[in-house]
């Protein structure tokens, strides 16, 4: 026994096939009918398949999803907070026992699947328990509001762990499977590893958490989500150039990773704070980072809720630890970064500068304060948003 964490539901799940059964399958997918997934299925596909899913096997029935929306646990009791749907027009929906092929969005046969239920998407049930509103412009609704009137649930078989190796995003050295994340951990020796979840690209409080949390466990995972993510949201590779470039200077590599998560934002704040925290648990880490409105968008959810959540489901199943940070910046008078809670905020001490200001000196070619952003990430996006136009 090594001692790290063990997955969520205990057995990690992998329903990536070997080549022979990926080539059978191709040739049977020939013969099914297809279905062709949206970024955020074919993101929770990638995610079944390499097991940051589990206990997942497939896309979800009508018990676990009820159960998650209601109780935020599976129908069988484990937390589980997002659901996890294939959801299709009801003119397209195939029938139970039959086999379909999944189709990502660039055409790739990502996986095929054994249908075993199908059942109304009750997106009144979905949208406000797990968003907190009913407002359709909220970019996660938006999403469900979008999506199939029918779900079909059914266990997977996944043929590729990246349906775009090419692209710009694939990240291929990068991106590991739980098995290989935790393979990395137990040949760097680490027991307990905190996980760093990101979306943005990565600013002074960022690294100051990392650094705070990096203290008290033996390694950290900067695990920066590289799936679906709104627009207006800085692409992946341009946040994944910021954070090479902030770990080669700033970090120190025998006690940092860096590997991509391929999930898709649903910008459901609490609730999503717990599925990222599970899905960090299945790659290995022991505790997770939750600092300032986690996984927040706009004005829909309080600073700490997506902290005060982890006091709402059993910890005991959850497993990993959340390690939750107040609003960190720079402090002038202080001399160095502090919390709220480190050190009182006066007016016109901290550095905090809005998206919409940095947004503006970067288009200008200007550097924002180095308290705010070291100057090797904002020439990296520096460089991005004057070739954006
Ligand atoms: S998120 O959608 O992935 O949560 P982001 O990449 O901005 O967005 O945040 C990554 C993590 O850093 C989250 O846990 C978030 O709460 C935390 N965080 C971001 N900014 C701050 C800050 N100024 N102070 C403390 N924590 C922060």
């Amino acid at each position: 026994m090594h001692g790290l964490i063990a997955p969520h539901g205990g057995k990690l799940i992998n329903r990536l096939v070997d080549a022979a059964t990926a080539g059978k399958l191709k040739s049977e997918a020939q013969g099914l009918p297809r279905i062709n997934l949206t970024p955020k299925q074919s993101c929770d596909l990638e995610l079944i398949g390499n097991g940051g899913y589990s206990p997942l096997t497939g896309f979800m029935g009508k018990a676990d999803f009820e159960s998650v929306c209601t109780k935020m646990t599976l129908a069988g009791g484990d937390v589980w907070s997002i659901p996890v749907l294939l959801s299709v027009d009801k003119s397209k929906a195939p029938k139970v026992g039959d086999r379909v092929a999944l189709h990502a969005p660039n055409g790739v046969l990502q996986g095929v699947m054994t249908v075993t239920e199908t059942f109304p998407h009750d997106k009144k049930l979905e949208i406000p328990n797990v968003f907190r509103t009913e407002d359709p412009a909220h970019p996660g609704a938006a999403k469900v509001l979008e999506e199939g009137d029918t779900c079909v649930a059914g266990p997977v078989d996944v043929l590729t762990l990246c349906v775009d190796p090419e692209g710009p995003e694939a990240f291929l050295d990068m991106r590991l499977t739980p098995i290989q994340v935790r393979e990395q951990f137990k040949q760097r020796g680490w027991k307990t590893v905190v996980a760093f979840q990101t979306r943005n690209p990565i600013h002074r409080a960022h690294e100051y958490v990392c650094k705070c949390a990096q203290e008290i466990v033996d390694g950290l995972l900067i695990h920066p989500l590289v799936g679906e993510t709104k627009a207006g949201d800085i692409p992946a590779d341009v946040r994944m150039e910021c954070i090479n470039i902030l770990v080669a200077n700033y970090f120190h590599p025998e006690h940092t990773l860096v590997s991509v998560l391929p999930a898709a934002m649903r910008y459901a704040g609490p609730r999503e704070a717990i599925h990222h925290a599970i899905m960090r648990k299945n790659y290995g880490c022991s505790h997770f980072i939750v600092g300032r409105d986690h996984a927040g968008v706009g004005n829909y959810y309080g600073t700490y809720d997506a902290q005060a959540i982890f006091d709402e489901v059993d910890g005991d199943n959850l497993g990993i630890r959340p390690l939750k940070f107040e609003h960190s910046a720079w402090s002038k008078k202080y001399g160095g970064m502090v919390s709220q809670k480190s050190f009182p905020w006066t007016e016109g001490d901290i550095i905090n500068l809005s998206g919409t200001k940095v947004r503006d000196m970067l288009k200008a070619g200007q550097r924002p304060p180095a308290e705010f952003s070291r100057p090797e990430v904002a020439d990296v996006l520096i460089k991005w948003a004057q070739s954006t136009g």
